[in-house]
């Protein structure tokens, strides 16, 4: 993975892709699959919406850590088998065969196997709702990676595929930040 500017990373998420979730609760690792995500601004913070139901929230509230994954096509029946297991007892990285790689900053693991990984600390817990506010504080992505298209839930267990991708940079010029 190489490293990417971290005032990039919001552009990892602002197409609204299927990500993993990764965590460590102290003794292990874990994986959960998250599409209700939200990028906030241009700063690297997002939201993700999730809570006590899974598994992975116990370790998300404790050590205020995770690591947001970037999958694409092919990963698609990993993707969903991680989304319908639950750590509490599945070892998920062993089972869906996946290599975890120590970051930079948090403890909880990145994704060798992903287009790409956003170390995130939590800042936020908006219980009433189940938001999860994170801010990014590194993130990598796989240059040689051949695959790049991510994949979109519909929320009926149908995905879209990332298709044709369209230049509008002029037109968005006074939008988009200096340098991106
Ligand atoms: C495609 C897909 C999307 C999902 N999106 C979310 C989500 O946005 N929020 C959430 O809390 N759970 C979501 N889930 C469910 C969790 O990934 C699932 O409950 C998982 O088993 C949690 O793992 P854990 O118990 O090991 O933490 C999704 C599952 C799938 C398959």
């Amino acid at each position: 993975m190489r490293q990417l500017q971290l005032s990039r990373a919001f552009t990892l998420m602002e197409s609204g892709p299927v990500v993993l979730v990764t965590t460590h609760d102290g003794k292990q690792h874990n994986i959960m699959t998250i599409s209700w995500t939200m990028v906030l601004d241009f700063t690297p913070e997002f939201a993700i919406t999730t809570g006590e139901w899974n598994h992975s929230f116990a370790a998300l509230r404790k050590n205020r850590e995770c690591v947001i994954a970037i999958p694409t096509v092919d990963m698609l029946d990993q993707v969903v088998g991680i989304g319908t297991c639950s750590g509490a007892d599945t070892d998920k990285f062993a089972r869906f065969k996946l290599t975890p790689v120590q970051g930079k900053v948090v403890k909880a693991p990145l994704i060798k196997e992903c287009l790409a990984n956003i170390e995130c600390k939590v800042v936020d817990i908006v219980r009433k709702h189940n938001i999860v506010v994170l801010e990014a504080v590194a993130a990598y992505v796989d240059p040689a990676r051949k695959e790049k298209r991510t994949v979109h839930a519909v929320g009926d267990g149908t995905f879209i595929v990332d298709g044709r991708k369209m230049d509008r940079r002029k037109m968005m010029a006074s939008k988009v930040p200096d340098g991106l």
